[in-house]
């Protein structure tokens, strides 16, 4: 499925980008490029390609399978045997999947997030962080999230775009569909650091511990609230959208824990879509936490293991963390 004139090393070999990419890392970064573009056009296809929106199952995490979650955790999968990425733990997969008896780095994937608009043609995307491999296949991923070397994301939207960052800031690379290039867009994304833009899903009020409440209560009353000014909300139920606006525009996120059973630590999972993302969004000079404390230093005892997430300009997520300062309630 993956499409061999997808070329990722082109565009890495003009000068800066070569940079940007560690060496041992060029060929397992151009296979994601060549699965992804793969995914896009699969994605672009809809319903001419089949109904990729139906249900197929359900995983570990007790979430509903989608077609589409099924075939893109394939496509990444083979597409990375015979690279140097050994050990693969996806949102898809029970326990960790060895590609290989031998390797230099282990992928935590969410192969496709934000499966539930996959049938009304919004954007969705693949999060993935790498890690050096460590004695067992399992070590490699359960271990302190800041030990990871690299962290992206693929975004199925107007543009396929790829995120992704090594620890020198973080990069966007837009695919040209006419030439299956990565082509460098933006060599250091930064956030912007004003906003008035939050996004959360706000059916769920009722549900949130005081400190979240009181927050987006201090928002909604705007310029006659404490805060002295409007707010805008945003929310499109697919966090790598949510990520590409808030690196882009500027903004805070927040999927809390709430008192529903099976939410107290919130929905999203720390291994494969907040700890990248919280590296890419501290590469851009974000702010990544639980709502108090920063997700990079949260160390991953379970692969499918769930934290509170607010990410994003770096003074918001800062202000969050003082309504906790302020009310006595146990961490979420
Ligand atoms: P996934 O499709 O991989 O399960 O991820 C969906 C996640 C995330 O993308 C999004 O921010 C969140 O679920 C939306 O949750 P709600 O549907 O509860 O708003
Ligand atoms: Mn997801
Ligand atoms: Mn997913």
């Amino acid at each position: 499925m993956a499409n061999s004139d997808t070329t990722f090393a082109q565009s890495v070999q003009s000068g800066i980008a070569a940079a940007l990419i560690p060496a041992p890392l060029h060929d397992a970064v151009t296979r994601l490029c060549s699965a992804a573009a793969s995914l896009a056009r699969l994605i672009a296809l809809g319903e001419i390609a089949g109904d990729h929106g139906s249900e197929v199952g359900t995983n570990l995490g007790g979430d509903g399978q989608k077609a589409l979650d099924v075939i893109a955790d394939e496509l990444f999968a083979n597409a990375l045997r015979g690279s140097a990425v050994c050990h693969y733990a996806s949102e898809e997969q029970d326990g960790v999947i060895c590609l290989a008896e031998q390797g230099s780095y282990g992928i935590a994937i969410d192969p496709l997030d934000g499966s539930s608009n996959i049938g009304v043609n919004i954007s969705v995307g693949t999060i993935f962080a790498l890690f050096p491999v460590a004695e067992t296949p399992e070590a490699t991923f359960l271990r302190q999230s800041d030990q990871m070397v690299g962290a992206g994301y693929f975004i199925y939207g107007p543009q396929c775009c790829l995120v992704i960052s090594f620890g020198a800031g973080t990069q966007k690379y837009t695919l040209d569909p006419t030439t299956g290039q990565f082509v460098l867009t933006a060599a250091r994304l930064t956030i912007p650091a004003q906003t008035s833009e939050f996004a959360i899903n706000t059916s769920n009020y009722h549900q949130w511990h005081r400190p979240i409440r009181r927050f987006i209560d201090d928002l909604m009353q705007g310029k006659n609230g404490p805060r002295g000014r409007a707010f805008n909300m945003r929310w499109v139920a697919s966090l790598v959208a949510e990520t590409h606006r808030i690196l882009t525009r500027g903004g805070v996120f927040l999927y809390p824990g709430d008192i529903r059973p099976g939410y107290e630590m919130g929905r999203l999972r720390l291994l494969y879509e907040c700890a990248p993302i919280a590296f890419l969004v501290t590469q851009a000079g974000g702010n990544a936490t639980d709502g108090r404390d920063p997700i990079l230093a949260q160390p991953a005892t379970s692969l499918h293991q769930r934290t509170p997430f607010v990410f994003g300009s770096f003074d918001k997520v800062a202000r969050v963390a003082t309504y906790y300062d302020t009310d006595d309630r146990p961490k979420a």
